[in-house]
């Protein structure tokens, strides 16, 4: 889950590696051409998706990433036509959205990854915002599903458990036992992802 480079430079994830191996399985079987994720952090999942989309992965966070920018921008591997795009801001501010869609230029994408705010209130925005974004088939995954959390701010679950009834779901769950992660992915039917 650490792959290399130090400082500002390096590139890691915090996942454990059944469940996003099993995530990126799954991603990869769609055949993605665009990804949409809030959260880039240390880049480690951008990293995985920018080894599996064919065109372009947008990639959101509340950080400035102008330094880590040569770097983010090279991640996909020799060869691919994918560009990645770095957004630095709040997904929770409306004019941030509208940078999103114009990064899309009226595309939707095949996955939209949610790892950034993770207070009920926060992921469930994201949710509401974002989802329009997810072509019909395509697929929404969420980090930190679990109800046993390291950090009481951590509260997907809340959403999750609103989600799974009314709509088709899938767990990557490495022990129902561990405390915090846990991955969630909702799959969007032909009229899109659930309203609330
Ligand atoms: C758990 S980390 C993402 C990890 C990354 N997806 C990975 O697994 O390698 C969450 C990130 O979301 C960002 N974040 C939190 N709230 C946000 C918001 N409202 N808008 C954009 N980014 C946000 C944080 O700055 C942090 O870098």
């Amino acid at each position: 889950m650490n792959f290399g480079g130090g400082g500002y430079m390096r590139v890691k994830t915090l996942q454990i590696p059944s469940e996003i191996t099993a995530l990126a399985e799954l991603v990869a079987s769609k055949d993605p051409e665009i990804i949409l994720e809030i959260g880039t952090a240390s880049a480690g999942t951008l990293l995985i998706w920018s080894h599996l989309a064919k065109k372009q992965v947008v990639t959101c966070d509340l950080r400035d990433m102008r330094h880590q920018a040569p770097l983010y921008e090279q991640l996909p591997p020799p060869g691919s036509d994918c560009q990645v795009t770095l957004l630095s801001g709040n997904s929770h501010s409306p004019e941030f959205k509208e940078r999103v869609s114009e990064a899309l230029k009226g595309n939707q994408v095949d996955f939209l990854f949610i790892d950034g705010d993770h207070t009920e209130q926060g992921v469930t925005q994201d949710y509401i915002d974002y989802k329009e974004f997810v072509r019909p088939g395509g697929i929404i995954g969420f980090h930190d599903i679990l109800e046993n959390q390291p950090l009481t701010t951590n509260q997907v679950y809340h959403l999750w458990k609103r989600l799974t009834p009314i709509a088709e779901t899938e767990e990557f769950v490495h022990d129902r036992n561990q405390c915090g992660f846990g991955i969630g992915v909702l799959k969007v039917g032909p009229s899109g992802a659930p309203d609330l």
